[in-house]
């Protein structure tokens, strides 16, 4: 007999039929009704055990964890909030469960208790619900833009280069501890590491993504992305994983159009394929707001927040007006923010972000045209000289979902601004060289997997939303 999927028998209605079915025990009650849970749906199946006719032995193995093969019967339901059941005719346990030890118990668990078994909490209604929206998420990711003429291209993970100049890069060698050889200047002769040069894991796929935007056009990455910043927040990973479009020919207002209509086609996608899921994280949200102060509750349930996002434009505003909005606002005034915006020019924190979304635009906002000095090299310099035609899309509850921008598409005034940072032209002579044949104007942006999916799903710590995080004093797994 085939093994069936517990989501198929649900949505099943081929009564008396008989059917087998494999999964884990969330509970056993009454020591006759097991909620089954195989991880294709959020929700169970209930199998029902004729007790009087089964060895007492192999009833008490039926515990919450434990892996069981259910044959028997598909039955309309009798008991309240289900519409099938199983009639269980033949019960294998595959894996016992020691109720002792198994740490997920059918009753709330904290989140930082599950983070200590994030092995195991994906076998909970939260994090099989988070991992299937994450999957559709990424589904959907690769249908957009194959649907829209993008080609999927792989960059390097290990690299020489730091697109963002932010120095935040893991090293990569293959030289032991304190054995690295050392270079007539006393300084670690890389020369003779594995590469032959000094590498490091990758903090964006740009600059390689360009090129590739200047032969086939439209292209996009999506892929492992590492930060060595020491940021303890809840939107911080050390390990995430990008998306990065990147197009020839499309300029700032083109690029702000696609990330636009792409994060509003991801999020009608999960709307339309996982309804069961979202209505469980909505609840779940509903349950953790009921525990904040009113005046912190979100105005919006998360499947209105999701749909409200899809069916109204984002807000474009520039650095500029964002600066003057936030330099006359209340919590600027009576000196609530941590970091006060006095002047033009200030980089803005994530405080600052937030109340634009949150509090004065109540909606996500796209700032563009920043002052040049807080932004990456490759940024096109506006024609006042001071700003580039940088953007960034702000979501409500997040901050920074997208960093992106035209590129510097004009070799002399880029090879002025890598002098001006001190970038070695040696070191980027192939990125050099997409400027010197057949240049174009072209954009792209980066934008934060786990970010979209913390949006999507309402959970608030983005250690939440992928299965292992890496953060700082934290690799277990
Ligand atoms: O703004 P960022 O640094 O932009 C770039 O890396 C560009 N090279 C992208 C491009 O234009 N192709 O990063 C892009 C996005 C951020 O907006 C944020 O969503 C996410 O990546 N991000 C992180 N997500 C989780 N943890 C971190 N430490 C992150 N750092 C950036
Ligand atoms: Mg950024």
């Amino acid at each position: 007999m085939t093994t069936s999927s517990v989501k198929e028998l649900l949505n099943s209605d081929k009564f008396l039929q008989e059917v087998c079915v494999k999964g884990w025990v969330r509970t056993f009650r009454s020591n006759r009704f097991i909620a089954l849970n195989d991880g294709s749906t959020i929700k169970n199946i209930q199998c029902v055990v004729d007790f009087e006719n089964t060895d007492e032995a192999l009833l008490k193995r039926i515990t919450t964890g434990a892996a069981v093969a259910i044959k028997g019967t598909l039955v309309e339901s009798q008991g309240k909030g289900q519409s099938v059941e199983i009639q269980t005719t033949n019960l294998e346990i595959l894996g016992d469960s020691n109720p002792d030890e198994y740490p997920i118990q059918p009753r709330k668990h904290g989140f930082e208790f599950l983070r200590r078994n994030a092995h195991l909490r994906v076998r909970t209604n939260t994090f099989s619900a988070v991992m299937r929206v994450r999957s559709a998420l990424s589904f959907a990711v690769h249908q957009y833009f194959q649907q829209n003429g993008f080609y999927y291209v792989n960059t390097p993970i290990i690299t020489g280069s730091d697109a963002e100049g932010a120095g935040e890069m893991f090293k990569v060698t293959n030289f032991e501890t304190n054995k690295a050889p050392l270079n007539e200047k006393g300084e670690i002769d890389y020369s003779q590491d594995f590469f032959g040069k000094q590498t490091n894991l990758t903090v964006s796929g740009q600059l390689e993504a360009e090129t590739y935007a200047m032969g086939l056009g439209k292209v996009y990455t999506f892929g492992p992305t590492f930060r060595a910043e020491n940021s303890n927040t809840t939107r911080h990973l050390a390990e995430f994983w990008m998306i990065e479009p990147e197009v020839a020919f499309n300029d700032l207002d083109a690029n702000m159009d696609l990330s636009e209509d792409f994060i509003k086609g991801v999020l009608q996608y999960v709307l339309d394929n996982c309804k069961d899921d979202l209505e469980f994280l909505e609840n779940r949200l509903l349950q953790e707001e009921k525990t904040k102060p009113q005046a912190e509750r979100s105005e919006m349930s998360l499947i209105e927040k999701l749909k409200f996002v899809v069916d109204n434009n984002f807000k474009r505003v520039s650095y500029t007006e964002a600066i003057d909005i936030l330099r006359n606002c209340k919590p600027n005034k009576k000196k609530k923010f941590q970091y006060l915006i006095n002047e033009w020019g200030a980089d803005l924190q994530s405080e600052h972000e937030r109340y634009l979304v949150e509090k004065h635009f109540k909606c996500p906002v796209i700032l563009f045209d920043y002052p040049a000095k807080i932004k990456a090299f490759y940024m096109r310099l506006n024609e006042d000289g001071k700003t580039v035609r940088a953007m960034d899309v702000l979501f409500p509850g997040i901050g920074e979902m997208v960093g992106g921008s035209q590129r510097e598409e004009r070799l002399d005034v880029l090879k002025e601004k890598m002098a001006a940072l001190d970038i070695h032209e040696d070191e980027l002579w192939w990125y050099l060289d997409t400027r010197k044949f057949g240049t174009a104007v072209h954009s792209g942006f980066g934008l934060g997997f786990e970010r979209l999916v913390l949006f999507t799903t309402g959970m608030s710590n983005i250690r939440d939303v992928i299965p292992f995080p890496r953060t700082p004093q934290n690799a277990e797994f």
